[in-house]
């Protein structure tokens, strides 16, 4: 295929750019926005009689799963168990025929999640897939595809297949909440509601660039860096170190905020920012405390938070980065997209090859 950059520097950024539309696409396969109801003929998988869901993934879709997880969990109570794939593959866990098995991945090629897909299969489970390449080996070997409309990406740091596979797992969860009777009409619709706002919310997050910008070039000084983040903020912690680490080489890690005190506080000082990602939900007070903890020991924290935090909050921050206030399952799907303008931005002012960063493939196929 041949895919352009348009007026983009990088195919990243394009990417970045391209995804108010290809949620809004990816949603409109899984909800029906004017009857503000769920597509459930777009799983045709019966969520009621499963008794979990065993997920596996790599990189970046690993961490969507992790969401997944949160949402599924909390939505359709419904236990997830959730591995990156090269573990699960040889991890000869118990696995029930009652179990879906759910498998993320942009490519649909990845060796370790395709492996792991061939072993539930042999186990007798259906299999489900989260894929973007509809016409990729996992799409083929799969009972089910919950396919992501996100078109060709090519830059190797996954962006827009990222908050797809999330849009896509936000509605399964909605799905199968429903199917479950642990959500009501109303529930449903309102649900449905709040997802149909992620392009206009996507949108905004996206003229934050010229701050994100200004915040990168700091960024870009350091050797170190922290993220941190409770309850669904917690995955896209360690997506945003992990994006940062990617393609700009600052040594980054991601860490739930709870963890701070049993281990990364020790490396808190005045040359460490900490970029803490707190919308204000209900984790909000716990992670301002954590917060509190950093401040104290002179760390520099990048807040990323929305109207309601921000004053809220009263800790003094080296950046606040805010954006509107927002229903509170759609966080990590905006909230993603300051956390790549921070990685993109840092890694253009390093100089690296954002598209191509060194020892990185797009699509890891051998073990
Ligand atoms: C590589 C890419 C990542 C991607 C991961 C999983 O490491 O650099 O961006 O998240 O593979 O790829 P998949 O195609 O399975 O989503």
């Amino acid at each position: 295929f041949l895919v352009s950059k348009g007026n983009h520097r990088h195919f990243m950024e394009k990417e970045i750019h391209e995804q108010p539309e290809v949620i809004s696409h990816t949603l409109a396969n899984y909800l029906d926005f004017s009857k503000g109801t769920v597509r459930s003929n777009a799983a045709p998988v019966d969520f009621a009689r499963i008794d979990r869901i065993a997920a596996s993934a790599c990189g970046t879709a690993y961490y969507a799963g992790l969401i997944g997880k949160y949402w599924f969990e909390h939505i359709a109570r419904l236990p997830v168990d959730i591995d990156v794939a090269s573990e699960f593959r040889y991890r000869e866990m118990p696995l029930s025929k009652d179990s879906l098995a759910l498998f993320v991945s942009q490519s649909g090629e990845t060796a370790d999640t395709l492996a792991s897909l061939r072993y539930c299969k042999q186990q007798g489970l259906t299999i489900g897939s989260v894929v973007n390449v509809r016409e990729s080996t996992m799409a083929r070997e799969s009972d089910t595809i919950f396919p992501t409309l996100a078109g060709p990406e090519v830059g190797v740091a996954s962006t827009k297949a990222f908050t797809c596979q999330l849009s896509v797992l936000a509605s399964l969860a909605v799905i199968a909440g429903k199917m479950r009777g642990t959500i009501s009409e109303d529930d449903e619709r309102r649900l449905v509601h709040e997802l149909s706002e992620i392009p206009r919310y996507a949108t905004q997050a996206l003229k934050l660039e010229q701050q994100i910008e200004a915040i990168s070039r700091d960024l870009s000084q350091v050797k170190h860096a922290l993220y941190l983040g409770r309850g669904t903020s917690f995955p896209l912690a360690l997506e945003g170190a992990l994006k940062l680490k990617e393609i700009s080489y600052i040594h980054a890690e991601g860490y739930a905020a709870g963890e701070l005190k049993h281990g990364p506080i020790a490396l808190i000082d005045e040359s460490m920012p900490v970029i803490v990602i707190a919308p204000y939900d209900h984790w909000f007070e716990k992670t301002v405390s954590n917060m509190q903890e950093v401040a104290a020991r002179g760390g520099k924290i990048i807040l990323i938070t929305d109207e309601r935090g921000a004053a809220a909050s009263t800790l003094k921050t080296m950046h606040t980065v805010i954006l509107p206030d927002m229903p509170e399952i759609i966080t990590p799907i905006i909230y993603a997209l300051p956390i790549q303008m921070l990685a993109y931005y840092t890694a253009v002012f390093m100089g690296t090859d954002v598209d191509q960063p060194r020892n990185l493939a797009k699509s890891v196929t051998v073990e």
